[in-house]
């Protein structure tokens, strides 16, 4: 018997060696061997005109392999909210493929307003999967520029006003987008917060706001995250294009934080061949070439990085030092994922991923005010809601930029509160104001007509009637991603709503017997109006399913737990934005570029408001529920903490109503003693606790230095003063449940 167990255990090893045969072909092709083999096995095989030839883009969005050795071609995709339908090889035309109709997830504003974790990395493994099934290897997003000004046309795109919530919310993505083998590519890289000149735009922004407001979310998408891939922003810094800025790109990511990855230049980014090829840049793409169409041969090679690249090393101008880091980080992101050891296939276009997207965009609807408790909606059978405004039924996926999309389906809000009440009330609708009609982008086309030539007068008069026997009146309005609203390219004028909207709003609350108000939009928007609405909720663009995500939450299907990513003033002029300085920046005469000076420093968002004490309309972290939540018990382990220590705080929170729900405990850290000037408060760690009625749970958060600390500039370094500080727990910037003093030793 004992000779047997041993025969067969060796039978199992020979078995398993096997299998295991040692690789019999090259190293860079051995999916077992580890990737910096693979990596220097392939360069070395490598011609000076194949290391080259990577450098650049070869068509919109693929750049060259090395077709010789049988490395593929790197192909890129926009990202962030879903996979980009197919362009023709060089135009921006559709390529006209009926197989390429993705799931539209929800906005990354509406991701950063879930204030949840676990959302981001299902989103990431989400959108992954449906990169890795379309054979994508870059994924073009997320975005993480911080929303600096409410004017800015890419906010939708971002993660909200504070470094330290995007930097949470960004790892998760990218490591749910990687585990699929596909390059989060992470954008765009830095002090890129406005459109207007986006392109000629110098950002003067000192050392403490750069490390303390812009740069922490890239950090940690590179440091956490692990990010394979960053882009280079359209923007100046420094007076030097961002997509080969040496400060930027070779001294901070390369340097400092140590990135092994590829820098991709943003879609013509690359300005200044010399630059490009010295400070930091290793994929160069972009938009403006005639490529294989109008030219005579294949004008890619005329990029900065192509054919200027190999005449300047032929030269003897450029040493190959820069050129092999650059191979390298290319070989190593096609290791990493189209020759990835073992492969798989992703999915596409799914019920989990059409789930997925209902309740990410669910999870970050955001209830702003609930007078005597008007949502969740209570309609008697039989009852009618009517709903007023163009965003009830406009399809929000194509549009916006980059990130426009074709999707398989888009499920709008009217839809989706007649699905939720089929059988039970009537929804109706009436249009109230006539916005943005335009249907397609990029030729992707809802296929839906919103003509209405009906004059103002008219379209309120129907609304006003229409909802004098209504239970409820919904106006669903808010801004849309036409030029100057949500929109790549183009910002802003003002942060009140367009069109005649304010004027239904008006007119519907004089005769709706129930009043709400649904703003869907993915940047800040004031609400003048606000007393004219019994509840106000903050919709996002929540992609395919939208509309049915809406109604989850209006219907209680969802409690409500978003909580808002940015301060919402009551107007633009509240903000720490005074000059034109400042923004949108000035242009002297004799000088090429528009000059933006980042002059209020670190005061961004409610670093502002709270310590200037201006009142905001709605601040930052706020959300209501459809429960009551109560703070209690809240303490220090010890009250002082050691430089190189840790101290645990910790809070009691109570849901004290009668249904199930969710809160998001925030912790914001108060330096009131610094000897120099820090705002009020910074977030510093924020948790999603659900707890069922009457449940009570304890939420602990752990602080170390890095968290009291500011950027010294000149010294170049953190600094965690010892002293007094305060640990608030709070529910938003301005409401804040328990203060908890304590020293730092
Ligand atoms: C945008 C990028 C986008 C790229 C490719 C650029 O205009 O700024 O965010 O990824 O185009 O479409």
């Amino acid at each position: 018997m004992r000779k047997t167990i041993i025969l067969s255990a060796a039978a199992l090893l020979l078995a398993a060696c096997c299998n295991q045969q040692k690789f019999d072909g090259p190293a860079y092709l051995d999916p077992n061997a580890p990737v910096e083999v693979r990596v220097e096995d392939a360069l070395s095989r490598m011609t000076l005109e194949e290391k080259v030839g990577m450098t650049t883009a070869q068509s919109k969005f693929s750049s060259r392999g090395v077709p010789r050795l049988g490395i593929p071609e790197v192909w890129h995709t926009d990202g962030p909210h879903g996979i980009r339908p197919e362009v023709l090889w060089d135009d921006w035309d559709q390529a006209g493929w009926t197989n390429d109709s993705c799931t539209a997830f929800p906005a990354l504003v509406n991701l950063a307003a879930t204030w949840d974790k676990e959302m981001s990395l299902f989103y990431g493994r989400s959108i992954g999967e449906e990169a890795r099934y379309r054979k994508k290897d870059i994924l073009l997003g997320p975005g993480i520029n911080i929303c600096r000004t409410p004017l800015n046309g890419r906010n939708f795109e971002y993660m909200g006003e504070d470094p330290y919530l995007a930097g949470q919310m960004v790892v998760p993505y990218v490591k749910g987008v990687q585990e699929n083998g596909v390059a989060a590519c992470v954008k765009h890289y830095a002090v890129n917060n406005q459109e207007f000149q986006r392109t000629q735009s110098n950002s003067v922004v000192d050392d403490r706001a750069l490390y303390e407001i812009y740069l922490p979310a890239f950090k940690a998408a590179v440091q956490e995250g692990g990010a394979w891939a960053i882009m280079g922003s359209y923007n100046l810094y420094n007076g030097q294009f961002n997509c080969h800025n040496k400060r930027l790109l070779c001294d901070i990511l390369k340097g400092e934080w140590g990135f092994d990855g590829v820098v991709v230049s943003d879609w013509g980014g690359c300005r200044v061949s010399d630059e490009a090829i010295r400070y930091g840049l290793d994929i160069e793409m972009g938009t403006w070439t005639n490529g294989l169409r109008g030219a005579a041969s294949d004008s890619y090679r005329n990029y900065h990085m192509a054919d200027p690249y190999l005449k300047g090393l032929r030269e003897g101008k450029y040493t190959t030092a820069e050129l092999d880091d650059k191979a390298r980080r290319i070989l190593r992101t096609i290791f990493r994922t189209s020759m990835r050891p073992e492969p798989n296939y992703g999915r596409f276009v799914c019920p989990e991923h059409y789930q997925a997207a209902r309740d990410i965009a669910a999870a970050g609807v955001v209830l702003l005010k609930n007078e005597d408790n008007v949502l969740p909606l209570d309609v008697p059978q039989g009852g009618k809601i009517l709903l007023v405004g163009e965003n009830a039924v406009k399809k929000m996926v194509v549009g916006g930029g980059s990130s426009n999309l074709k999707t398989s389906y888009e499920i709008n809000p009217l839809e989706g509160l007649q699905n939720a009440f089929a059988g039970k009330a009537e929804v109706v609708w009436e249009r109230g104001y006539v916005g943005d009609v335009g249907r397609s982008y990029n030729r992707v086309d809802t296929g839906q007509d919103l003509t209405d030539n009906r004059s103002p007068e008219t379209l309120v008069a129907a609304a006003v009637e229409a909802a004098k026997d209504a239970d409820y009146v919904i106006f669903i309005g808010g801004l849309n991603k036409s030029k100057h609203q949500d929109n790549e390219s183009t910002d802003r004028f003002d942060t009140f709503l367009p069109y005649a909207q304010q004027d239904v709003i008006e007119a519907l609350a004089e005769v709706a017997d129930k009043f709400v108000v649904v703003n869907i939009s993915g940047s800040p928007v004031s609400m003048p109006w606000e007393d004219k609405a019994d509840a106000i909720v903050q919709g996002w663009y929540g992609g395919t399913e939208s509309g049915n995500a809406l109604a989850d939450v209006l219907t209680g299907k969802v409690n409500p737990s978003g909580r808002l990513p940015f301060s919402i003033p009551f107007k633009y002029e509240d903000g720490p934005i005074k000059t034109e300085a400042q923004y949108p920046g000035i242009k002297a005469e004799d000088d090429q570029f528009w000059q933006t000076h980042y002059s209020e420093g670190v005061y961004v968002g409610y670093r502002w408001y709270d310590s200037k004490d201006v009142p905001v309309q709605w601040p930052f972290g706020h959300g209501l529920s459809y429960t009551t939540f109560e703070y209690g018990n809240a303490k220090a382990a010890r009250p002082y903490m050691k430089a190189d220590g840790t101290l645990k705080v910790s809070v009691e929170v109570t849901n004290t109503g009668e249904i199930d729900g969710a809160e998001i405990v925030q912790l914001y850290i108060a330096d009131p003693e610094a000897s120099i000037d820090r705002p009020a408060k910074e977030l510093k760690g924020f948790e999603k606790v659900y707890l069922k009625a009457g449940q009570t749970k304890k939420v602990d958060f752990v602080i170390d230095a890095a968290d009291l600390s500011y950027f010294d500039a000149g010294r170049h370094e953190w600094v965690a003063e010892p002293g007094e500080f305060k640990a608030l727990i709070a529910s938003s910037s301005k409401n804040i449940r328990a203060e908890i003093p304590f020293t730092l030793k």
